[in-house]
């Protein structure tokens, strides 16, 4: 047996006004996204955005469904929209973000393992790395330069594509 060990780097900020201006930007367009949240179960809003090599942003936020399993996560929802809409895009960046009337959030709200499975594809797919920014409106964010950050061991069983 052999016990090894992996290294981890993210990047924390104490607010906004630390991050560079393209984040800062991108934080701001997550934050606008939370007002498309369909949340009126959880009452927890997610926001998401999604800025592609284009320059272009897109946005998304959760839709929850009275099913509930058949509602979806925000990063999904703007995921899987570049992927029917333009499958070819790369993706450099994306800035998630949360809200509720319950609480204050001061700390980050960090993705799902499903949302991170699916980032995880996305950026093997495009070969190239996706940043993430995690934004908290009233705290600290925390920036990884690449998903293999936050699913170091994610599933990417090649042979099934044979
Ligand atoms: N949610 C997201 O949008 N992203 C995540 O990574 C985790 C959770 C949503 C799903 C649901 O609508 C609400 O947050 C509460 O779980």
């Amino acid at each position: 047996m052999k016990l090894l060990n992996l290294n981890i780097s993210f990047e924390q900020y104490a607010g906004i006004g630390e991050l560079n201006e393209q984040d800062q930007l991108l934080c701001n367009k997550a934050e606008q996204a939370l007002a498309s949240s369909y949340s009126p179960y959880s009452k927890f809003r997610v926001g998401t955005a999604i800025r592609l090599a284009s320059g272009e942003i897109i946005l998304g936020s959760n839709q929850e469904n009275l099913a509930y399993p058949s509602g979806l996560c925000a990063e999904r929802v703007a995921l899987f929209s570049i992927g029917s809409n333009q499958p070819n895009a790369v993706i450099e960046s994306m800035a998630i973000t949360a809200q509720t009337d319950n609480f204050d959030i001061t700390k980050p709200i960090t993705s799902c393992g499903g949302c991170l499975q699916v980032m995880a594809e996305f950026e093997r797919k495009q070969a190239r790395p996706i940043e993430v920014i995690f934004y908290c409106l009233t705290g600290e964010i925390l920036k990884v330069t690449s998903v293999k950050s936050l699913l170091p061991f994610s599933f990417v069983e090649d042979r099934l594509e044979r």
